[in-house]
């Protein structure tokens, strides 16, 4: 199974190379001496990752072929704009109108969008965001797996199901071995390009040994790795950027600072912040974005979020519904509804039409049977599935009754292809990264015209 089309390389002009996918151009940074025009590549996040040989490349790609323009006129069709506006308030429509103009969306704007609650005008909301989706980021999905490496975590946050408050959540914490096979096992037998490595906070490995997996990872896979152990500190990230990994997932929860105070005892919101930006300077790609519903949350706060994370550079946006822990302090919380993470999605999208990934939680998963297609059709172009083993998977407990708590990585892997076929979505990533518009370390770039 392969989540990445092959595409072939058309010029290299310092680091960055340019690589066409049956027609369309796009860029990747490109980290590797031996690479020549014409060669084949695989490209993750906007990283050339990968060197396949020209037989084995022409054979997916003629398997591809016939799919790739089939599944692009599908997405086109159904992402058509044919806006039935009479009766609809008319500040919607201006809204609306300007955003798919290519204005910029105004926060006071996106906070009149999350109010609204009919359903034709939600349905509006979703559609322009789905319009854009497609006019600028065409039918590619990105489909990265995570590997959940332990549920220990020193943290005491408010609503998070693995944190201390949990005393009776039984810690496992995976071998350094155990995670090298099964980082390897995703990318070799199951085909993912992008692995996430998570833990909680201080699960009791050190960061040498940390680096010392992601470098074993990287000897034997050419996988992208994204690093989610909580805040490690500057030094930290650099030895596990140095080490391979090139990308970060950390949310930052809420861009509230007193909120985030309240939420995470002994914590800081501008510490965050700053580990976000340090690594953004190393060269890391980030996906960040925070929690949706949590107790104390204005839409203005919420609204704040999103634009906290565009102005973070995240490459990928993840926004989710709290669902609240039974063995947590916020166990009585209300959770949010369907329409409310969609608007959220729907919005991040108005608001950063042209280049972010933009991810389905598996929190909305678990909230809503249909997120994922219904999120696809709101402006998301972005899944995670869980490679974490059997034996582990239901521990990994941050919120009740996980979706795909018990299905194999086969299983996910079918269900989420089957859903992109039918949406005329390719579970590729192909998409130009912010990464070409900064300078990693080790990197020079040379061309101006790349930046932003
Ligand atoms: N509901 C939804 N998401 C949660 N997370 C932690 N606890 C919950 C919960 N109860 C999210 C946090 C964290 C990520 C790993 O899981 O946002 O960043």
């Amino acid at each position: 199974m392969c989540y990445a089309i092959p595409g072939r390389i058309k010029a290299i002009t310092g680091k960055i190379a340019f690589v066409d996918y049956f027609g369309e151009e796009r860029k990747a940074l490109n980290e590797m001496e031996e690479l020549r025009k014409g060669d084949f590549v695989y490209a993750q996040g906007g990283y050339i990752i990968e060197r396949i040989p020209l037989a084995e490349a022409e054979e997916i790609l003629s398997v591809w072929k016939e799919t790739f323009f089939e599944l692009q006129e599908a997405d086109l069709r159904l992402s058509r704009l044919d806006l039935e506006k009479a009766g609809i308030d008319r500040k919607l429509g201006f809204i609306l109108d300007g955003t798919i103009a290519g204005r910029p969306l105004s926060e006071t704007h996106a906070v009149y969008l999350l109010g609204r609650t009919d359903p034709r005008e939600l349905d509006l909301i979703f559609k322009s965001a789905n319009f854009l989706r497609q006019k600028h980021l065409k039918n590619a999905c990105c489909v990265h797996g995570i590997l959940e490496i332990s549920n220990a975590c020193s943290q005491p946050c408010l609503y998070c199901g693995i944190s201390t408050h949990h005393r009776t959540l039984k810690r496992y914490r995976m071998t350094p071995d155990e995670i090298v096979e099964n980082a390897c096992l995703a990318v070799a037998r199951h085909g993912f390009k992008a692995l996430v490595l998570q833990s909680g906070e201080d699960a009791g490995y050190s960061i040498g040994e940390l680096a010392s997996v992601v470098r074993r990872i990287k000897a034997k896979t050419p996988a992208l790795i994204f690093i989610s152990f909580g805040e490690i500190g500057f030094h930290g990230l650099e030895q596990l950027y140095e080490a391979g990994a090139r990308g970060l997932l950390m949310r930052f929860e809420t861009s509230n600072p007193a909120l985030y105070s309240n939420l995470h005892p002994g914590s800081d919101l501008e510490t965050r912040l700053s580990h976000l930006r340090e690594a953004y300077k190393l060269g890391y790609l980030l996906i960040t974005g925070g929690l949706v519903g949590v107790p104390g949350q204005t839409r203005e706060d919420l609204v704040r979020d999103l634009f906290l994370a565009k102005e973070l550079h995240a490459e990928m946006m993840s926004f989710g519904p709290f669902l609240p822990h039974p063995n947590t302090p916020l166990k009585d919380s209300g959770v949010p509804e369907e329409n409310d993470i969609l608007k959220v999605l729907a919005v991040t999208r108005l608001l950063e039409p042209t280049e972010a990934r933009i991810l389905i939680t598996t929190a909305f998963e678990t909230l809503s049977e249909n997120a994922r297609r219904k999120g696809l059709l709101a402006g998301a172009n972005s899944v995670m599935l869980n490679v974490t083993p059997a034996q582990y998977r239901r521990q990994y407990e941050i919120y009740p009754n996980r979706a795909y708590g018990d299905d194999g990585i086969e299983k996910q892997i079918e269900d989420v292809v089957n859903l992109l076929a039918s949406l005329g979505r390719a579970p590729t990533d192909l998409g130009i990264s912010r990464a070409q518009g900064r300078q990693p370390r080790g990197f020079a770039l040379g061309t101006p015209e790349l930046t932003g």
